[in-house]
């Protein structure tokens, strides 16, 4: 049986770190064995809990634990050496700038080594739940399309690259480089198939994503590309939380309530536009930073109301958005809404698609694999909406 996995996800500074800890808090003063693990290099975890914590697993206090990983310690001396030599190497064999910009995604493949160290830590203890505080981006998550992309980077290398490669660098470097080429090529072989189990991992069912945005329009924005994102990957986002709502100043007088007013509206006109996400949980704007477990507990308390913090807020097993390869040249994209009988109108609008439902209008952010498709059909049920895309040929193969 394995451990339910919980990552917590969304732009810098949003309070992801709070929130991990406060939800892991949680879980384990409700009596499950709970391990809080980050991944960001900035030791905030230690921070928002109030202990020192290293890259092993400590005791916070009954039922909890963290460690805070260090995703630059787990890069091995042939990964750090790779990049360089691909460079050189790839221009030398001729290899097309398709390629080269996929190397250039390469860098974020750190965080993904931290997530694999997250994958170990998970399966070596007795957890009911592992709670991960993702660090300071949504890219690393992205960054799971890595595996399709190396998969075909490497196929097209190897075996065949792989000999022309080799024979050109002998006639130009040498054997040491050569040999240096081989260590590159496994080092490759091996990240390979380090991503494929971890997206095993992060697709699996028992692993879902929450996000974490403060209500501001551009926040909110990137919220939405994440959701469409993570569904592209067959990742689960089960919830999201909207961090430092301020308080509601009642019907104070004077600048303060004034401001605090002001503020609050604009926040809940934010809140109002993303409903459609699903039930978006909040946390107030503190006066105090949470900082230990005490203020940790207090917080959770806020955001999950006395309910189970497994329990996500989309719904059970909820998921808002996904997308699958239903057909040869077919995509579907499903959108999980609560529709009966209602009016449908779709539009393209620039890289997104308008959905229109009784009136209520959703953007939704293509991911850009959708983007190079036309819309081919459309369909409502009980479930939702789900609508066909099939490859533009005038985009497709640029
Ligand atoms: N609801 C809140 N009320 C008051 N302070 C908060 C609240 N949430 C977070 N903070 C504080 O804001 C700061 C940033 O929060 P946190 O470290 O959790 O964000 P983060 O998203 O993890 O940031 P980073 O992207 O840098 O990792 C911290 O000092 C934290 O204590
Ligand atoms: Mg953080």
């Amino acid at each position: 049986m394995s451990a339910r996995l919980l990552l917590f996800t969304g732009k810098g500074g949003v309070g992801k770190t709070t929130l991990a800890a406060a939800t892991a808090t949680a879980l384990a003063a409700g009596g499950r064995k709970a391990l809080v693990v980050s991944t960001d290099p900035a030791h905030s975890l230690g921070d928002a809990l109030g202990v020192p914590l290293s890259g092993h697993v400590s005791e916070v206090e009954g039922g909890l634990h963290a460690a805070q990983i260090d995703p630059l310690a787990l890069v091995d001396d042939a990964w750090r050496d790779l990049r360089g030599h691909l460079r050189t190497v790839l221009a030398g064999a001729g290899v097309d700038e398709l390629d080269a910009e996929e190397l250039t995604v390469l860098p974020g493949v750190e965080e993904l080594l931290a997530l694999s160290e997250v994958q170990r830590l998970a399966r070596g203890g007795p957890w009911d739940v592992v709670v991960v505080d993702c660090g300071p981006t949504a890219e690393t998550l992205r960054l799971l399309a890595l595996p399709d992309a190396f998969a075909s980077y490497l196929e097209r290398l190897f075996p065949t690259h792989r000999r022309v490669v080799r024979g050109l660098l002998a006639g130009v470097a040498g054997n040491g480089t050569v040999e240096k080429w081989d260590a590159t090529a496994d080092a490759l072989g091996r990240l390979a198939e380090n991503l494929e189990q971890l997206r095993s991992l992060l697709t699996s069912p028992t692993t879902s994503v929450r996000l974490v945005l403060t209500p501001e329009r551009v926040v909110a924005a990137e919220t939405r590309r994440t959701v469409t994102a993570l569904a592209l990957q067959g990742i689960r986002v089960d919830g999201v939380v909207a961090n430092r709502v301020v308080p509601h100043p009642g019907s104070g007088r004077g600048p303060a309530a004034a401001w605090l007013r002001t503020r609050r509206a604009e926040q809940d006109a934010v809140l109002a536009e993303l409903a459609d996400l699903g039930s978006v949980r909040t946390v107030e704007h503190r006066a105090a930073e949470p900082v230990g477990t005490a203020a940790l507990l207090d917080v959770a308390e806020g955001l999950y109301q006395g309910r189970d913090p497994l329990e996500g807020g989309a719904g059970d097993g909820g998921q808002l958005l996904s997308v699958e390869r239903t057909g040869e040249l077919e995509y579907t994209l499903r959108i999980a809404l609560p529709v009966g009988d209602s009016s449908l109108d779709l539009a393209r609008v620039g890289d997104d698609l308008a959905v229109t439902v009784d009136g209520r209008r959703r953007l939704i952010a293509l991911p850009s694999l959708l983007k190079r498709c036309l819309v081919t059909g459309a369909e409502l049920d009980d479930t939702g909406l789900a609508v066909r895309f099939a490859p533009d040929p005038d985009l497709w193969m640029r």
